[in-house]
């Protein structure tokens, strides 16, 4: 560890939302020196006196307790799309950091509150997701930032599923406001095209439902139908302000597919991007001299990196004094694409992304979120 960060006590984490996800978060966390769980809070005490049980050192208590709690500097909000922005505002009106799962909210409205609060406060605001930090997204931009496929020209990311329904044991929530393929998925593939060729200024869209209910697949409620609300369907056209065209297809509507995850295509060459739902896997590269894929090795990234080293990357930032990747602004940025996209569905036109962002500074390969 670096000598500037020897001495830095971890940051003190309060997780509220104990739910699916939170035990690859607390898995992560027991890798990482600068991170240390001391709380757990969820609606239902059971659950979280069931997940505290698995943290040495961390209590079980309720999000309002958490929230005030001496012990906690970071709240990371894992509970569902629609209360993301009442979490992060309560937590946020305590004086506390926020990282939440994804979507930032579920609306732009609701996240602009919570990024204005924060200014407010002087807290910092994280947003999964932290896929892209890894070796997959960081060793493909290594690619494009050095030129090799010349200058980008347009892109594709491609999520096609049947629908979490099928293995969440609660998956009403993704298809409420703030969930569905778009909000649920795509911040994992627009994250990585942000990342990747930078933000977007304008969207085209197309939408569609074609159920309006669906049926639990696993556990205690198996069999139980609930009403779908939001789009299970969604494509479209991202125009990036550097000029580059990436065409997204997003659904829950597909039974089987063999559409690549995302590929960029250059002047010189093409790019294939692995799996941004995972933070590595094999990069290839077409250079049009060579006229033949190649398998490109890991030039950036956090090596075996898993959910929650977003969060490592932020306690990094508040040590250092310098900014974190996944960041509110960022996050922003992406929902009001996806937003956007939605509208430009509904009003059969084309929608201005209003928000900019930067492109997080680039991970170096051999980094530690702990050290860098
Ligand atoms: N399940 C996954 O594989 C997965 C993967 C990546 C990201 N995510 C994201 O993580 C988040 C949570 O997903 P999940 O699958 O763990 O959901 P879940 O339904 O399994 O768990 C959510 C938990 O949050 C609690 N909760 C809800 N509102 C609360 C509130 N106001 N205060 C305190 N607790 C509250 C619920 O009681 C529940 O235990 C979502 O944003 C989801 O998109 C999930």
């Amino acid at each position: 560890m670096g000598d500037a960060l020897k001495d830095q006590s971890p940051l003190r984490i309060g997780v509220v939302g104990a739910g699916q996800i939170s035990g690859a978060y607390l898995r992560t966390f027991a890798t990482l020196p600068n991170v240390s769980v001391t709380a757990v809070a969820d609606l239902d005490g059971a659950r979280a006196a069931a997940v505290a049980a698995t943290v040495p050192g961390a209590r079980a208590t309720v999000a309002e307790k958490l929230y005030a709690a001496e012990d906690v500097d970071l709240v990371l909000n894992l509970t569902i799309p629609a209360a993301h922005a009442e979490v992060a505002q309560a937590a946020i009106a305590a004086g506390r950091h926020v990282y939440g799962e994804k979507p930032l909210a579920a609306t732009t409205e609701e996240a602009r509150a919570v990024l204005a609060a924060a200014d407010a406060a002087g807290v910092r605001v994280g947003c999964a997701p932290d896929t892209v930090l890894g070796t997959g997204v960081q060793s493909a931009r290594a690619v494009l930032d050095a030129d090799e496929i010349g200058t980008p020209v347009a892109a594709t990311a491609f999520m096609v599923a049947p629908g979490h329904e099928l293995w969440h044991p609660a998956p009403e929530f993704y298809y409420r406001p703030g969930g569905g393929p778009l909000f649920d998925m795509g911040p994992y593939y627009l994250t990585a095209l942000v990342t990747l060729l930078g933000p977007v200024r304008r969207v085209v869209g197309m939408a569609s439902t074609s159920r309006d209910v669906r049926t639990i697949g696993s556990g205690p409620r198996a069999g139980t139908e609930f009403p779908v609300e939001v789009a299970t369907h969604v494509t479209g056209v991202l125009e990036h302000e550097s000029g580059v065209l990436s065409t997204l297809v997003m659904s829950f509507d597909v039974w089987a597919g063999t559409l690549p995850r995302i590929e960029v295509y250059g002047t010189g060459g093409s790019l294939s991007v692995p799996d941004p739902n995972g933070f590595d896997g094999p990069v290839r590269l077409f250079r049009a001299q060579a006229g033949h894929w190649e398998d490109v090795p890991v030039r950036g990234g956090y090596a075996g990196a898993e959910r929650g080293y977003g969060v490592a990357d932020l306690a990094r930032g508040l040590a250092t004094n310098s900014p974190h990747r996944a960041d509110g602004q960022l996050a922003y940025h992406v929902l009001e694409t996806m937003e956007s996209l939605l509208l430009a569905s509904q009003r059969g036109q084309a929608v201005l992304v209003a928000s900019h962002c930067e492109r997080p500074a680039a991970v170096p390969v051999h980094a530690r979120p702990e050290t860098e």
